[in-house]
């Protein structure tokens, strides 16, 4: 996490990863978004109550974001990005990023690697390596730490990916803003 105490994160495609969990019990505040109803029904019945109350949004996130969102210190991705596969979809994507990533604040992008497999659960992904990465998110952004982590996955294939974190220029991460406060649910 951010080393500030109540960073905001955003996440693109939260599904119904255990790491939600793990974030808001480091008093993380949270926006969790998801183009599936499903996975964010599952995620509110399992940490529905927690504090603070994340936002939550239901949207592609390929797709311009709604208005009202909080800035965030962190933007999130693991094993999402990589599934968007037109170049308009990509292009929205980091335009969305770009959108509500505070200056000074960080992007993890944990996606398929160059040698990582050509689909994922039965769709085809793109996979990236730290340069298009970097390239894709512009000269504002610096690479902070890469590595090559292999993930398998429970039919015991080996996945490979790449995990890389970037920050975007402009103020330090410790000059950040402590007093806002997420807006109320917002839905697309
Ligand atoms: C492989 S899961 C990863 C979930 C979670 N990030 C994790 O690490 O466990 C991919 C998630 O991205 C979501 N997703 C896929 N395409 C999306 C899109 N265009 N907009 C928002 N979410 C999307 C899926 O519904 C799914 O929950």
């Amino acid at each position: 996490m951010p080393a500030i105490a109540t960073p905001t994160i955003f996440l693109p495609g939260a599904g119904t990863s255990l790491l939600v969990d793990e974030l808001l019990a480091r008093g993380a505040r949270l926006v969790l978004n998801d183009v599936s109803d499903e996975a964010l029904r599952k995620l509110r019945q399992r940490i529905g109550g927690r504090t603070p109350e994340p936002v939550w949004l239901h949207h592609d996130i390929s797709q311009p974001l709604p208005a009202g969102l909080p800035t965030c210190d962190l933007w999130l991705d693991r094993a999402v990005l990589h599934f968007l596969l037109e170049e308009p979809e990509i292009t929205g994507y980091f335009r969305n990023l770009r959108t509500v990533l505070r200056p000074g604040g960080h992007v993890l992008l944990a996606e398929f690697a160059p040698a990582g497999a050509p689909r994922c659960a039965g769709l085809d992904v793109h996979r990236y390596s730290t340069e298009e990465m970097a390239e894709r998110l512009g000269p504002e952004f610096t690479l902070r730490h890469a590595e090559d982590v292999t993930f398998v996955n429970p039919s015991g294939a080996p996945r490979p990916y790449v995990y890389a974190l970037f920050q975007r220029a402009g103020a330090d991460a410790s000059e950040a803003d402590q007093t806002k406060r997420p807006s109320p649910i917002a839905r697309s």
